[in-house]
């Protein structure tokens, strides 16, 4: 089944320029990276506020209590965006800052903030894209039992139904969720994000439910958004590949396609769970227990639009009996496996790639293969890069300014891979750079830099990278330079 698009503009012939005409040229943000001010206007602490102060989970000890301070200096922020060029912003809700125990009524301050940020993006010509839920679930709601609980889709939905009420006006762009995968299988299974539980059969289970609240979540947006509103969701898709032609490892490279990808792809676009998957887990839940009726055709509702987020290639193997590994797969460190029914698969660093500072393999032919395997399995779904970019170990010159040579090319690869792409087929609607500005790097706290723009985190002070004046070069020409 492929997802109905009934709101989207075809996509029109390149014009002299590189790009179709209308895509769109934005950068992303997430409210716990960013926002800081964990504790104003009403905020309760959400599992990451949680996690974060747990001694040895985040590097450093850092936390988001203050980040880059987003939430007070949203104002210059967004008129640093307007310099940039940007055409859109995405941008995630804290879920706890708008409803504070996860349930009940919405707390108005927590609501302005949100309607002042979109205001000021709106005057200032750049488009809204909100996510609902980039990992922040409310610490009320873990404590209830979190995404393993059936009961957690409910509240999603009420939430849902709040911030369609209170942004629906002004914004027309919406995601439900921001990478599923990490919240289900990192969050749950390997237990290098909040809530750090380590138990397989809970990662699957909060997969579904994760699942089912988009679906959800999609029928309150529907119901509620002025047409011509557009709704989607943003994977994580692993751009898995076989370390060998061998059989063997073509079998783990196709477990880590149906616990990585199918697993939301399936119901979201197909409307059931992956066979393969089911048998692979199915030791490990109970999938006719976990899926109710009704609960495929409430996932499968369509979505305007499927977001992507890529980085790197995983690239895969099944190693010799017993030598299986699952620890150097570039989510960070865990002796349990974010991979339940697949342990025995072994991750490897593609060999001759140079590195970004998370020692992610660049590889931008790994986009340009995502985006038309995504065509291919999905044909006439419209995409959309919600994410792509490089941490590197940036530092301020004396002069004041801050190179970053790396990141430029990272990003020129992989935006002639999109592209590519485009040319063979692909209907990418838009690019977003990960990240407008440094920030909080989950596990990672503050020590690996994403940002388009350097935050001295001491001062706050912005200061756009090298990188961000080159983007801004691209989107002026709505082109890559010669
Ligand atoms: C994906 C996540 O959505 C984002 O929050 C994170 O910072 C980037 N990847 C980089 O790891």
């Amino acid at each position: 089944m492929t997802a109905a698009r009934p709101d989207i503009a075809p996509k029109q012939a390149p014009e002299a320029t590189d790009f179709p005409t209308g895509f769109v040229w934005g950068a992303a943000t997430a409210a716990y990276q960013v926002e800081g001010a964990a504790a104003e206007d009403g905020r309760t602490p959400s599992i990451w506020d949680t996690f974060s102060r747990t001694p040895g989970k985040v590097r450093n000890g850092d936390t988001g209590d203050i980040a880059a301070d987003h939430y007070h200096r949203y104002r210059d922020d967004v008129q640093l965006m307007k310099q940039l060029g940007l055409k859109a912003y995405r941008f995630s809700i804290s879920w706890s800052r708008v409803q504070p125990t996860g349930r009940g009524p919405a707390v108005e301050r927590g609501l302005d903030f949100y309607r002042r940020l979109v205001d000021e993006l709106l005057e200032a010509g750049i488009t809204p894209v909100a996510t609902l839920y980039h990992w922040d679930l409310p610490q009320e709601l873990e404590d209830a039992g979190g995404w393993p609980q059936r009961v957690t889709t409910d509240r999603f939905a009420d939430y849902a139904a709040i911030m369609a009420g209170a942004l629906g006006d002004r914004v027309g762009m919406w995601t439900t969720f921001n990478e599923p995968w990490c919240s289900a299988f990192l969050g749950y299974g390997s237990g290098v994000h909040a809530p750090g539980r380590t138990e397989a059969a809970s990662a699957l289970r909060a997969a579904h439910h994760l699942n089912l609240a988009h679906g959800r979540a999609i029928e309150v947006l529907r119901g509620q958004l002025p047409a011509g509103a557009q709704t989607s969701v943003t994977l994580n898709l692993h751009q898995v590949r076989p370390l060998t032609d061998s059989a063997a490892d073509a079998d783990a490279a196709r477990r880590i396609d149906a616990v990585g990808n199918r697993v939301f792809t399936g119901p979201m676009l197909r409307g059931e769970y992956p066979e393969d998957l089911i048998a692979d887990t199915s030791h490990i839940v109970d999938w006719s227990q976990l899926v109710h009726d009704g609960d495929l055709a409430a996932i499968s509702r369509p979505v305007d639009v499927l977001g992507i987020n890529y980085y790197t290639p995983t690239l895969v193997s099944t190693p010799a009996e017993g030598a299986g590994d699952s620890r150097n797969d570039g989510h960070g460190n865990s002796d349990h496996s974010p991979w339940p029914g697949s342990e025995h698969v072994a991750f490897h660093l593609a060999e001759g790639k140079e590195r970004t500072a998370m020692n992610w393999a660049i590889d931008p032919n790994g986009l340009y293969n995502l985006l038309m395997d995504v065509t291919r399995d999905h044909p006439g779904l419209p995409l959309m890069v919600t994410e792509n970019g490089a941490a590197f170990d940036d530092y301020v010159s004396p002069e004041g300014r801050v190179e970053d040579p790396e990141r430029i090319e990272y990003l020129h690869g992989h935006l002639d891979a999109v592209q590519r792409a485009i040319a063979d087929g692909a209907d990418v609607r838009g690019y977003f750079l990960w990240s407008l500005m440094d920030n909080f790097e989950w596990g990672y706290g503050y020590s690996k830099r994403f940002g388009a723009v350097y935050v001295d985190y001491a001062s706050q002070r912005r200061i756009p990278k090298a990188s961000a004046h080159w983007y801004a070069d691209v989107i002026r020409r709505h082109a890559l330079p010669p």
